[in-house]
């Protein structure tokens, strides 16, 4: 048996005390006791660095390390493999952040499916809540089990038990690290000390038995709870799962990632039968074969490296208040300030005396100026009351000279925009000034 022995340890200056103290008496930062494991002597540990033999450790030359590849596991839902780098490696440690209600059970029970032989464990949902939730989600599948449990300990013995048994695991879920616990810490769960020693073992665990596993982490609305912070180095990958709650799109996106990329995004949809997979997202940003309507006009944005069709909305209507109104939604406020002062001083447009609301279709958010050209002229088009020609789409950053400048990935989302049947690219390639474009387009 492995003892253990516990006490609170300052994160900023390693003082250590059997008590715990709001502020540390040592360099009296608040709050930065926490409750640490500080000595586990576990004998004939499973647990052995590579490199130790019996008289010590022995340094590798790097060059005589015969490099496995990576084997991966398809995950069989195609945008989780995406984002994942192709699928799951085997010993992978995910972390699944978001916040409460996002989707988080919901795809991994989804994914319990797909890859079959998995152990969910849960510490928030009865068996009977899972038990419908996978009616919901159509689980059928008789090689996902469920377990209602809080003890990491017991937990991770059980899948000692269970491998050793000679029973096939591919995955353990873990749902979620908040809910667990271990009794050789005091502290409630969900505390940075549980929290942390919990997917510590759970770290263990999965390189010594070479299982993936899944752990899912809350955070609220300002992402400093014990959890994704805390955890983000121990892990192999740490996966963000966002979206507007109120709307179905979702974006799983890898903030960290050992085994792939780390710019690539998932796009899902929550659908009454759990997330789908969506690989062709102009569906859901596109208005498709709709005539033309004026302040309408079609841009492109990078999620990760696959770029993204979207559509710029606007509405522009005399204003009867001594300030006019900038209402943006799916784009920085402050951004369409600056872009309708472009517009006024170098185009000549006169908004200010105009209530200007601009909106992304869909729900999606665009982060990167290449919307800018779009923006600009959506609002030229509903202030001159006139559709752009369909199949048009504007990529570019609009600087406050009214310059059009060239934005990152530029060709890619060309490339994309072509695929898609636009035959009409505004971008820097074709025009200099926006007044220019606005003449040509708009006027
Ligand atoms: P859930 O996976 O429980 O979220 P988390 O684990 O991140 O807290 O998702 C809960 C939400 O998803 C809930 O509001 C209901 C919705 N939902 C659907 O819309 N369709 C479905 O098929 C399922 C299972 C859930
Ligand atoms: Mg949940």
């Amino acid at each position: 048996m492995a003892k253990v022995h516990s006490s609170y340890v300052c994160q900023q200056c390693g003082y250590a005390s059997s008590k715990w103290y709001g502020k540390c008496p040592e360099c009296e930062s608040w709050g930065s006791l926490v409750e640490t494991i500080v000595s586990t002597k576990a004998k004939g540990s499973k647990f052995k660095a590579t490199s130790e033999t019996k008289e010590g450790l022995k340094p590798v030359s790097i060059a005589s390390i015969s490099s496995r590849k990576t084997s991966r596991a398809s995950t069989k839902i195609p945008e989780f493999d995406r984002v994942l780098g192709g699928g799951v490696v085997s010993g992978q440690v995910s972390l699944i952040a978001g916040e409460p209600g996002i989707g988080k059970s919901t795809i991994l029970l989804q994914l319990a499916e797909k890859i079959g032989n998995v152990l969910y464990i849960s510490g928030e949902e009865s068996v009977n809540q899972i038990a419908l939730r996978g009616k919901r989600l159509g689980i059928k599948k008789k090689t996902v089990l469920v377990v209602e449990d809080t003890d990491i300990d017991r937990i991770i013995s059980l899948t000692f038990r269970y491998l050793s048994s000679g029973q096939p695991l591919n995955a353990v879920v873990i749902d979620s690290i908040q809910t667990m616990s271990t009794t050789d810490l005091s502290g409630m769960a969900g505390s940075v000390g549980q929290v942390r020693e919990c997917a510590y073992r759970l770290v263990r665990l999965a390189k010594s038995t070479s299982v993936a596993v899944f752990i899912v982490g809350h955070i609220t609305k300002v992402g400093a709870v014990a959890g994704p912070a805390v955890l983000s180095h121990l892990v192999d990958t740490l996966l963000w799962f966002e979206g507007d709650k109120s709307l179905t799109l979702r974006l799983l996106r890898a903030v960290k990632n050992r085994f792939g990329p780390t710019d690539e995004v998932g796009i899902f949809t929550m659908e009454d039968k759990g997330l789908v997979s969506i690989s062709n997202p102009e569906k859901i940003f596109l208005s498709g074969g709709r005539r033309a309507v004026a302040g309408n006009v079609a841009s492109s944005i990078m999620q990760g490296l696959r770029p993204i069709l979207i559509e710029v909305q606007s509405l522009v209507i005399s204003s009867k208040l001594a300030f006019p109104k900038r209402v943006a939604q799916g784009i920085d406020a402050k951004r369409l300030e600056l872009l309708i002062a472009v517009l006024v001083r170098r185009c000549g447009l006169p908004l200010y005396e105009h209530d200007c609301f601009v909106n992304i279709a869909g729900g999606i958010s665009a982060k990167d100026p290449s919307v800018d050209l779009a923006t600009c002229l959506s609002l030229a088009s509903t202030f001159f009351d006139k559709p752009i020609e369909k199949k048009s789409i504007a990529i570019g950053e609009v600087g406050l000279l009214g310059e059009i400048r060239e934005v990152s990935g530029q060709d890619r989302r060309i490339k994309e925009a072509r695929r898609l049947g636009y035959s009409n690219i505004i971008s820097s390639k074709t025009s200099k000034y926006l007044n220019q474009v606005i003449k040509r387009f708009v006027k």
